[in-house]
């Protein structure tokens, strides 16, 4: 025997050992089994059974959270309802996060000739013919304009407050 038990923990002959390790691998092995056979033995894959409905299934294996990268997702900001992106909380669209998620992009600098936000002069030859005007080509293109600024999933009335947004910054 060893003059120093810790250096051979288990103090037994070769043959022991064997059965030790034997007992080691096979043991949980059997103890895995019979503590998975409630779960995995009542239904296996039934399909039948409601645990394996699609809802069920997917409701299981859905992630943790939704990402929307929709083309309408607006970054909200912190304490915003989590409402329709671009909806104010009166169910009226809010002007101000249809430019943001849309109309920025080329208003907020001038891009393509874009009259830029706020820019008055930029505006004025663009307000002579009234907001209506305005609506119009903003929802059918006009030169480098796309239609609803290219955002198709933007309702009417969205691009229409997202108009209103911009008219009102240069009154
Ligand atoms: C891809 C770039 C781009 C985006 C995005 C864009 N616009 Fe424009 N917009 C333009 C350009 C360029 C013009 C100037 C067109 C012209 O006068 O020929 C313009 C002009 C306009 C006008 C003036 C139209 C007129 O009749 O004079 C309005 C109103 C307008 N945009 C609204 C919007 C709104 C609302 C959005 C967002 C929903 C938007 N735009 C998004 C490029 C863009």
């Amino acid at each position: 025997m060893s003059a120093n038990p810790s250096h051979d923990s288990t103090g037994k002959t070769p043959a022991q050992r064997v059965t030790v390790v034997v007992i080691a691998v096979v043991v949980p092995i059997i103890v895995v089994g019979l503590l998975t056979q409630p779960v995995i033995g009542k239904s296996p894959a039934d399909k039948n059974s409601p645990a394996m409905s699609p809802a069920a299934v997917e409701e299981d294996i859905k992630p943790v959270a939704d990402v929307n990268v929709g083309g309408t997702a607006v970054a909200q900001a912190p304490g915003a309802s989590a409402a329709p992106a671009v909806s104010g909380a009166a169910g009226k669209p809010d002007g101000k996060k249809v430019y943001e998620s849309t109309c920025t992009v080329c208003h907020g600098t001038g891009v393509a000739n874009a009259p830029k936000f706020g820019d008055k002069a930029a505006w004025a030859p663009h307000l002579v013919h009234g907001v209506g005007h305005l609506y119009e080509t903003a929802l059918k293109g006009k030169g480098a304009m796309p239609p609803k600024g290219g955002n198709l999933t933007l309702s009417d009335a969205e691009v229409k407050a997202g108009v209103d947004y911009m008219v009102g910054a240069v009154k």
